[in-house]
């Protein structure tokens, strides 16, 4: 998709169609009074016509321009209140447009009245690529209906310089978005832990970051046993994969970003039903926001060291699978009882929060598909923040608020703790279904030390079984904004 900077009049642009901006209950002015006026009143007449009031989410399309304007059609798209406008409400109009009109034209030209400040550009280009996204690769008709080729922005006032950078960035968020996507969209046989890690060792070799593979005996022989354990039902081994940014000045600061990589929960011998195992492809959507986020680090280049790290591997059923009463000896030293094989995440991530303890960083952030609690608690479109770090978990909310993710803090409530006591060990991998997100953060927390530490629980965000107004079907890169955000200020 090619994006151009014109400042010619939108009246005068060819283009299939002509996109306008309108706020709630905007009077007829500028750019759009002219359009409508050019037209006839054919705006106006159809916006009456079909109520369209300029509501976000909404939009309306006039088929025809009977040769009056260059462009063939034009929609209308609603930024709803001017009050409550922001460069999200820009990048979720771009997510509405694209999917409006791609199967229809190849070119569109958006008139920029209302987005000619920093970041303007950015916004609505990086709603443009993230809601062109599709996952065709396994339709044997595999020809997507996506026909856009030309967006061409149309204003006076944006430098050629400054459009440049804004369509680069929003390249890079998006690509590092849908490499999160595509990840998570493979079916799990073949997206294997070890597939996994030769795409991590790609994104390493692409951006010229260090890339440390451990296969099963490396495993073993550091005593990772969460891995060790949850992997030991199934016949694919595990991998424990750690990238580093390394900046070329020399660092005040590192950050551990850590991902639960299960690219199977089959809930082990405490087995899902049908319907919950279904989509447990997912439940390596933490690791895949790993890899995106080092993808774009290796180009945006902040100035702080970063350690990706992931623990992978599937939670199945073999002979040989860790049990409920099992104990695990844990990579830093804790015991584990445990109480449900379908709590695998903690498990594994017991091995990845002690190894970034060991790497001295300053900051650790882990996502996670961790929990249905944390949907039922919060629904499918919001992650939870919990942590031993009001600090760093205000960082990280604020960082998703800027970016329009969606997160809300849960409280780490000192008399629930209790729950994950264990009579056989230090501590058990479950507790009751109450506070099931609250306590399996509490379970992470034994494994961080003193370091200050952000959990996100992703389970709800990070796959969309239907396609919703701003998310596409199936995996949808949540988390991957945020981080990028958290750890580049950008
Ligand atoms: N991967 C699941 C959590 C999950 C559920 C993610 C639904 C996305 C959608 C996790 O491993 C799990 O099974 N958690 C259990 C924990 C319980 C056994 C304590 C859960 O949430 O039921
Ligand atoms: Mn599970
Ligand atoms: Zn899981």
């Amino acid at each position: 998709m090619e994006f151009i900077l014109s400042t010619e009049s939108v009246l005068k642009i060819k283009a299939d169609i002509l996109v306008l901006g309108i706020f709630k209950g905007q009077k007829y002015s500028g750019v759009i009074k002219s359009v409508n006026d050019t037209l006839k009143g054919a705006l106006k007449d159809l916006s009456e016509e079909e109520d369209f009031e300029g509501d976000l989410g909404k939009s309306l399309m006039l088929s025809s321009t009977l040769g009056k304007i260059a462009s063939k059609r034009v929609l209308l798209v609603g930024l709803g209140e001017k009050a409550e406008f922001t460069q999200n409400t820009l990048r979720k109009v771009g997510i509405l447009v694209i999917k409006k009109i791609k199967n229809i034209s190849s070119s569109a030209v958006f008139s920029s009245e209302v987005s000619s400040s920093p970041g303007d550009v950015l916004a609505v280009s990086e709603g443009v690529l993230l809601g062109s996204y599709e996952f065709n690769k396994y339709k044997t008709n595999n020809t997507s209906e996506n026909k856009i080729e030309k967006i061409i922005f149309s204003s006076n006032k944006i430098k050629a310089a400054t459009f440049t950078q804004e369509i680069e960035f929003a390249r890079l968020i998006a690509d590092s978005t849908n490499l999160a996507r595509d990840l998570v969209n493979e079916p799990p046989m073949y997206l294997t832990p070890s597939k996994l890690a030769e795409v991590a060792s790609q994104v390493a070799k692409d951006g010229g970051l260090k890339c440390e593979i451990f296969d099963y005996a490396e495993i073993e022989k550091r005593g990772m046993n969460g891995l060790m354990a949850v992997s030991s039902g199934s016949e694919e081994p595990p991998r424990f994969i750690h990238l580093t940014y390394e900046p070329a000045k020399k660092t005040r600061k590192t950050i551990a970003v850590v991902g639960k990589g299960i690219t199977f929960d089959s809930g082990g011998l405490c087995l899902k039903p049908p319907d919950s195992m279904r989509t447990m492809k997912m439940d390596m959507g933490g690791s895949a926001v790993v890899l995106g986020v080092m993808k774009a680090i290796a180009v945006l280049k902040p100035q702080v060291r970063v350690h990706g790290l992931i623990a992978s591997c599937e939670n199945m059923t073999g002979g040989k699978a860790y049990k409920p009463d099992d104990v695990i000896n844990a990579y830093n030293g804790k015991t584990i009882e445990v109480i449900n094989t379908d709590a695998e995440g903690r498990v594994v991530l017991s091995d990845a929060l002690s190894y970034a303890v060991e790497l001295k960083v300053d900051e650790i952030v882990d996502l996670a598909t961790l929990t249905g609690a944390c949907m039922v608690g919060l629904g499918s479109y919001t992650a939870g923040v919990m942590g031993n770090d009001q600090k760093l978990i205000d960082k990280i909310r604020n960082a998703s608020d800027s970016v329009g993710e969606k997160t809300w803090q849960l409280p780490m409530d000192d008399e629930l703790r209790a729950e994950i006591k264990s009579s056989v060990a230090d501590i058990k991998n479950a507790g009751s279904k109450m506070g099931g997100a609250i306590t399996a953060a509490m379970f992470l927390e034994n494994f961080v030390g003193d370091v200050p530490w952000a959990h996100i629980d992703i389970a709800g965000p990070a796959f969309m079984e239907k396609e919703s107004l701003w998310n596409p079907i199936g995996g949808t890169g949540f988390g991957v904004r945020t981080i990028i955000k958290y750890l580049s200020g950008k």
